[in-house]
């Protein structure tokens, strides 16, 4: 048999099941998907909010303070000023992990490694607002209990 017209009906299966499916706007709302959607406004952020349970084992923790202002640039981080292995006792800030001073090379360095380097590339604040799209994740927490 020649594969063609199995590779084709593989093609369009996702244009089926889109058209098969309801639509979910998410952050665009009801505007159409061929019109420029404004961007959403920037939510408050809370400003201390107690460290948070993990949702899943290796989860980078949310960040549960304020980050406005902290900056970040080749030559300051605001970020470890407070959570660096020099500063977390006299901050009370939690200890930067030591899995972020593994370089991409799997050596050890002194400092933090640039791939950790931009703290706010996996650690992210909350705010509270409905969530555009449903979902039924379960956490860890949940999962563990039932
Ligand atoms: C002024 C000091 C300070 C600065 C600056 C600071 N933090 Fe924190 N951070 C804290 C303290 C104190 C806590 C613990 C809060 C608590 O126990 O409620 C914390 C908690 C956290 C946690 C939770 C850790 C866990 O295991 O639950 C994360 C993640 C975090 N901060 C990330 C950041 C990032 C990213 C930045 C930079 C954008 C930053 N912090 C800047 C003091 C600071
Ligand atoms: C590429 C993603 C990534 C970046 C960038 C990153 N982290 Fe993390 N972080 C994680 C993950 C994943 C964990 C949990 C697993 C672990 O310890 O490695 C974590 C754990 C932590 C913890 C908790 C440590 C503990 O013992 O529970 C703190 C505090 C933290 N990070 C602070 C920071 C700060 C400050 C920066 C910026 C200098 C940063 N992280 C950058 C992914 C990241």
């Amino acid at each position: 048999m020649s594969l063609k017209p199995l590779i084709i009906a593989a093609a369009l299966l996702p244009l089926w099941a889109s058209a098969a499916e309801p639509q979910h706007f998410g952050l665009r709302a009801d505007i159409p998907l061929e019109q420029t959607s404004p961007a959403p406004g920037l939510k408050p952020v809370l400003k201390e909010s107690g460290r948070k349970s993990l949702n899943y084992v290796n989860q980078p923790p949310l960040v549960p303070h304020k980050v406005q202002g902290y900056q970040i640039t080749q030559s300051t981080n605001r970020c470890l000023q407070c959570h660096d292995v020099d500063n977390y006792l006299t901050t009370g800030a939690p200890r930067v992990s030591p899995t972020h001073f593994t370089d991409r090379d799997g050596v050890v360095q002194p400092q933090v490694a640039p791939r950790r380097y931009l703290c706010l590339q996996c650690h992210v604040t909350q705010a509270d607002v409905t969530p555009p799209v449903a979902n039924d994740f379960t956490g860890l927490g949940q999962f563990a209990k039932d």
